[in-house]
């Protein structure tokens, strides 16, 4: 009833449309960065060619998933098909190559949660993170990016989503608030939930993509340029949808109980998940499921500190967005 109350009694809330695209705009990578991207990778493809044929290079993150800032640094992953892969000393000698290569502050970090390459091109100064055989990741990155080429609207709220969650200091996982991935899934699921939704659910229609990553069946409809059309129905504006997402994480959604999901287009129970208590780290004190590893909590990194954090951030934004003259300066001021 507080939800209604409150998108009810803003009208003027259209004249913030052309601010927040704006934002947007000034958001998006330009073309000669994507350019330069491009160039690293061709480098890249060269040097893995000559000393793993079999091998293959792929982007993932955030500088393939179409919802990347300019002048982050991009992520790589090697896929390396062999059944006895020593990670450890494919990077080692990775990393060796990269150096006699030329490139820089080159760096193996065998031992991290996710052993990594890093380095920095110094003709193009990206700098890059190679890791090997986390197919998923580059599986979802192109869930992400599909979904962002069905409807304008999921790119420019999930840009200014990202804007604000940096912004505002809660999107820093070592800190227990969320990734970027996190929020781009809670933006796709809260487009999947309008009425008439302006996001359809990829992973409820007939497969015409499917792939096995160990032992997790990842398929969806990815013919997404027959739903260019989908969302057509439904006329909110970025402004209204920004609103509306910030009021749904401050007063609407049930945390106690529920968890989103992008794979059912849908809310789920935490009883039928079994998130309902702690277990070892992971509180689910704020419930994302991750569309392919389905036991995976996004918001497994919130502590019962960060949580208070983010939702008084979340109250904030809705505030914000529904009495300011101004919102589209106050949102993003800086924590
Ligand atoms: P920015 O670097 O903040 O612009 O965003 P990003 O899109 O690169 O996001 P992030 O650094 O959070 O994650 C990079 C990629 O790693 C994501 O696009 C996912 O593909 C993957 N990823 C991140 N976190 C998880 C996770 O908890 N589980 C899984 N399966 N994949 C993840
Ligand atoms: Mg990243």
């Amino acid at each position: 009833r507080m939800v209604k109350r409150y998108m009810a009694c803003r009208n003027d809330i259209h004249r913030h449309d052309a601010p927040f695209i704006a934002v947007f705009k000034s958001l998006i990578p330009a073309e000669e960065e994507l350019e330069k991207q491009k160039q690293l990778m061709a480098k890249l493809d060269n040097l893995v060619a000559k000393e793993w044929p079999n091998a293959k290079l792929y982007l993932y993150g955030s500088c393939a998933n179409s919802f990347g800032f300019p002048k982050s640094d991009i992520d790589v992953c090697l896929a390396i098909d062999d059944d006895d892969v020593n990670k450890s000393e494919i990077l080692l000698k990775l990393a060796d190559s990269l150096e006699s290569d030329n490139f820089q502050n080159v760096q193996a970090l065998t031992r991290a949660r996710v052993p990594i390459v890093k380095l920095m091109d110094p003709v193009t100064g990206i700098s890059c993170d190679i890791c090997i055989n986390n197919v998923l990741a580059v599986v979802n990155t192109k869930l992400l990016r599909d979904y962002s080429m069905i409807d304008g609207r999921l790119r420019q709220l999930a840009f200014i989503v990202k804007h604000w969650a940096k912004s505002r200091k809660v999107n820093e996982t070592y800190q227990g608030t969320l990734s970027s991935y996190a929020y781009v899934l809670m933006c796709i699921h809260y487009l999947q939930q309008r009425s008439p939704p302006i996001l359809p659910c990829l992973q409820e229609m007939e497969p015409t993509y499917s792939v096995g990553v160990d032992n997790i069946q990842c398929a969806y409809f990815d013919n997404v340029g027959r739903l260019s059309t989908f969302g057509s129905g439904n006329r909110e504006t970025i402004a209204e949808l920004v609103w509306g997402f910030f009021n749904y994480w401050a007063y609407g959604h049930d945390y106690a109980n529920t968890v989103v999901s992008v794979r059912t287009g849908s809310i789920l129970g935490k009883r039928e998940k079994d998130w309902t208590r702690r277990v070892g780290n992971d509180r689910h004190l704020i419930c994302i499921e991750d569309p392919f590893e389905t036991s995976h909590d996004l918001g497994r990194v919130v502590d019962k500190f960060s949580i208070r954090v983010l939702r008084e951030e979340f109250e904030r934004a809705a505030k914000i967005m529904h009495q300011d003259p101004n919102p589209c300066a106050k949102l993003f001021e800086p924590y």
